[in-house]
């Protein structure tokens, strides 16, 4: 039997002074593998063209479709209605600027992070670019570019209570990428370097180690694992700093 549908959608628009943040009802009759984001397409195109929402790819890939589908992140093009109730509250992700109902600013936050962590590969000299490409080892590259399937969703810092109460926490997006980085045997950095990014509380000090993260990463990036090698490392370093300092002191 076709099931109905019953969507309840955040709408508000912060730029409009008048606009008063409210959930707005929208029925749809469920069709075969009807994914949240065919849903909101019918809802915009048949019900209401004012809804607000992103999309790129419609394949997992873009990260922009980001939401909170029933209380919980994750995108809305891979997400089928037939894994959800018939009753469906779609939200914006929190913690980011939200643009106007279901669309936040990911990016600004994302650049943002990545200007702060300077989360680039830093080579220690100058690229030729008519040499011949450096060889790097099959399991290494396999593990770097396996991090670099992270998509940006933000879904990990919605999930994440630090994030939540910590507006400069860099959330584990950023320290996968610093992970990333740390793994690439082309980065100059070392761990001194990584320590000065990510050594305090908005960086791998202030992680709970609840793992929100990890049970809501749509590309199920082993974010615990890197997490803790990275905060491992970081403790060594600064375990090793503290001690030259105080070496120095006496
Ligand atoms: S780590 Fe996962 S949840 Fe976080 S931004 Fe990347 S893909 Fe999205
Ligand atoms: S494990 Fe750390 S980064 Fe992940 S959700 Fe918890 S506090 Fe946030
Ligand atoms: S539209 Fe690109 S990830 Fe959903």
């Amino acid at each position: 039997m076709t099931r109905i549908l019953d969507f309840d959608i955040l709408r508000h628009n912060p730029r409009d002074a008048a606009s008063v943040p409210r959930l707005q009802r929208y029925r749809l009759a469920e069709t075969s593998g009807m994914t949240l984001f065919i849903a909101l397409t019918r809802i915009r195109e048949e019900l209401d063209p004012g809804v607000h929402f992103d999309f790129v790819c419609r394949a997992a890939v873009c990260g922009s479709c980001a939401m909170l589908i029933n209380g919980r992140p994750g995108l809305a093009c891979r997400t089928l209605t037939a894994t959800l109730p018939a009753h469906i509250r779609l939200l914006p992700l929190p913690g980011f600027a939200l643009i106007a109902d279901l669309s936040v600013d990911t990016g600004r936050w994302m650049r943002v992070m990545s200007e702060r962590l300077h989360a680039w590969l830093h080579v220690a000299t100058a690229v030729d670019l008519d040499a011949l490409e450096t060889r790097m080892d099959p399991d290494r590259a396999e593990a770097v570019y396996e991090l670099d399937r992270c998509i940006e969703c933000g879904c990990c810092v919605a999930a994440c209570g630090t994030a939540q109460m910590r507006p400069d926490f860099v959330g584990a997006v950023g320290m996968i990428k610093l992970a990333r980085f740390r793994l690439d045997p082309r980065d100059a950095r070392d761990d001194g370097d990584f320590f000065d990014l990510l050594g305090d509380d908005d960086g791998v000090f202030g992680c709970m180690s609840l793992l929100g993260c990890q049970d809501v990463c749509p590309k199920s990036l082993s974010l615990q694992t890197q997490i803790a090698h990275l905060r491992w490392a970081m403790a060594r370093r600064g375990l090793a700093k503290a001690g030259a300092d105080h070496g120095d002191g006496i």
